[in-house]
């Protein structure tokens, strides 16, 4: 099966190429040789692929930048999805579309379902929103929406690094821990994309992270522990936990965008491994 990956220099790009089955042919592209905000460039190159199908994992992710720069994270988030969404069609193509809890507000209380009201609180999470909608109104429903959090991988930027950077360079650091999330390794996401993409019907909008809930400040604790373990990091430093409020952003965050993943779980047939989990084995081949 050819399979078109947009993004592919990116966390979740990279480990789709790494994760792949046998039978899939990658053509793997980032924004230099296919920029997804240019519809015309998009049509032709996948008339010319004519892949089977298309997992778009490009995205504008810096979500502070975007409220700054609202027209360009549309551009790829939102235009840039529509137009896969129509080069797909154009050729009976399928897309799976990658997004975010950022289109939720985070004050439900409860993990969020897919069907559950969409409220984002900043431009990232509009532009990431616009461009789900784009594509299932495309695609006439017929394309697959997998909504994610917290992504991490090695060589990525993303807050594991972060962090084991500023635990070898400080004594102490300040978290916040009143937002609460799921981490997720981009590892875990690609090989559930993989499964998906055995599965053509499933269209509509799913939801993927590792199992399990943390805020912030967990993460930062648990990346120290199992940092220490692995041999990246030479010794514990302080961690003190801070309210949101004393770390503000230019975007606002949800408090608690954790997903509800059942639906996904048991359609794919997974166990779910917990994010715990997760972190230990990236770390084990961080490099
Ligand atoms: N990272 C997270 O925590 C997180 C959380 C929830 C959902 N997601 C979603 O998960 C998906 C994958 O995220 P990720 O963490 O792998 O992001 P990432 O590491 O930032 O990768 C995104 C890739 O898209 C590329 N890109 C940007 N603009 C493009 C354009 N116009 N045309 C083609 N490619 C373009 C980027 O290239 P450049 O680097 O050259 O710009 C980068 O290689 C995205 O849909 C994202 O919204 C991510």
């Amino acid at each position: 099966m050819k399979v078109l990956i947009t993004g592919a220099h990116g966390q979740l790009g990279r480990e789709l190429l790494h994760t792949r089955p046998a039978e899939v042919e990658p053509v793997a592209e980032d924004a230099d040789r296919l920029d997804i905000t240019d519809r015309e460039a998009v049509r032709a190159f996948v008339e010319g692929e004519r892949p089977e199908l298309i997992v778009n994992a490009a995205a504008w992710t810096a979500v502070d930048r975007a409220e700054e720069e609202a027209e360009a994270a549309r551009a790829v988030n939102e235009a840039g999805a529509a137009h896969l969404a129509e080069a797909a069609e154009g050729i009976g193509a399928r897309l799976i579309q990658i997004s975010t809890d950022f289109v939720f507000d985070g004050v439900q209380g409860t993990p969020y379902r897919p069907e559950d009201p969409c409220r984002p609180l900043g431009v990232y999470g509009a532009t990431k929103r616009a461009g789900e909608e784009r594509v299932l109104e495309i695609s006439g429903g017929r394309a697959l929406v997998v909504r994610t959090a917290w992504v991490y991988a090695a060589g990525g930027a993303n807050f594991v690094a972060t962090m084991l950077r500023l635990m070898a360079e400080r004594d102490s650091i300040r978290v916040v821990d009143d937002q609460l999330g799921t981490p997720t390794w981009a590892r875990t996401l690609a090989e559930a994309i993989w499964k998906w993409s055995e599965r053509p019907e499933v269209a509509g909008i799913r939801h993927w992270t590792d199992a399990g809930v943390a805020s912030w400040y967990d993460f930062a604790c648990a990346i120290q522990e199992e940092g220490l373990a692995a041999g990246l990091l030479e010794r514990p430093v302080r961690i003190d936990p801070i309210p949101g409020s004393a770390w503000p952003t230019p975007a606002k965050r949800p408090a608690c965008g954790v997903l509800d993943k059942h639906r996904s779980w048991e359609e794919l047939g997974v166990s779910p491994l917990h994010w715990r989990e997760a972190l230990r084995r990236a770390l084990a081949g961080w490099a």
